[in-house]
């Protein structure tokens, strides 16, 4: 007889306009749940791999990425399996019950990147460290967000606006990528990335039970 296995909630963390995040785990399956959907479910990442592998094709040996934000680290793990030994991946997370979940019981899905010393977690939003380093990036890669219309929260909206892509441009060093994780088509954003200053474009990503967008801005 086929036993039921329950699902467990193993932590909840609240954004900062009140909305929550929730961890919950299903035997070695694990959901974070966002207020009425799932954001993340830790068997379907294979997009969050693919956006790392579009932005990071050719990196310095003095790589410097921005990932924001940590989720379920999927995107930093590979974010270091890119980044050259002597490389850093900066990775921007809002909440510290997340960054918890990963130490813990979520590590064991990305062999614990938060322990590769070339790791570093700036608490707080992806946004802040953008404007507090100009000129310091090869690769920016965001997934914050289910895509730029489709928020989380609702601050996250100037990541996606002019001022914001500008300034995002300006966090790049030259020939610098910034990579954007959508589940939802957007015509207005490639236009957006080239007012911005970026060269745009769109890939659509079809593989494992994963269907989502990456949109790319190069510098
Ligand atoms: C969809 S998950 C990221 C999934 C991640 N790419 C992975 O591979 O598991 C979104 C994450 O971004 C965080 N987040 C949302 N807005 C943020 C912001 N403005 N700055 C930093 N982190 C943010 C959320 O708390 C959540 O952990």
């Amino acid at each position: 007889m086929e036993t039921m296995i329950p699902w467990v909630k193993l932590g909840r963390a609240t954004l900062p306009d009140g909305s929550w995040l929730e961890l919950r785990q299903h035997g070695n399956e694990f959901v974070i749940a966002a207020d009425g959907y799932d954001l993340m479910v830790s068997r379907v990442h294979a997009s969050e791999v693919e956006m790392v592998t579009l932005a990071c094709a050719k990196l310095p040996p003095d790589a410097r990425i921005l990932v924001g934000g940590l989720g379920m680290g999927y995107t930093l793990r590979a974010a270091l399996d890119a980044a050259p030994p002597g490389g850093r991946v900066i990775v921007a997370e809002l909440l510290a019950e997340v960054v918890e979940w990963n130490e813990g019981p979520l590590g064991e899905l990305t062999d614990y990147p938060l322990r590769d010393p070339r790791t570093e977690v700036a608490l707080g939003d992806v946004g802040a460290v953008i404007r507090a380093n100009p000129a310091t990036f090869d690769a920016i890669l965001l997934d914050v967000d289910n895509g730029p219309d489709s928020l989380v929260q609702p601050a996250n909206r100037w990541l996606y606006t002019r001022t914001g892509l500008a300034a995002i441009r300006a966090a790049l060093r030259p020939k610098g990528t910034l990579a954007v994780w959508s589940v939802v088509e957007n015509a207005s954003f490639e236009p957006r990335l080239r007012t911005a200053g970026f060269k745009p474009s769109t890939h659509r990503i079809r593989a494992h039970g994963t269907r989502a967008l990456v949109f790319l801005g190069r510098t």
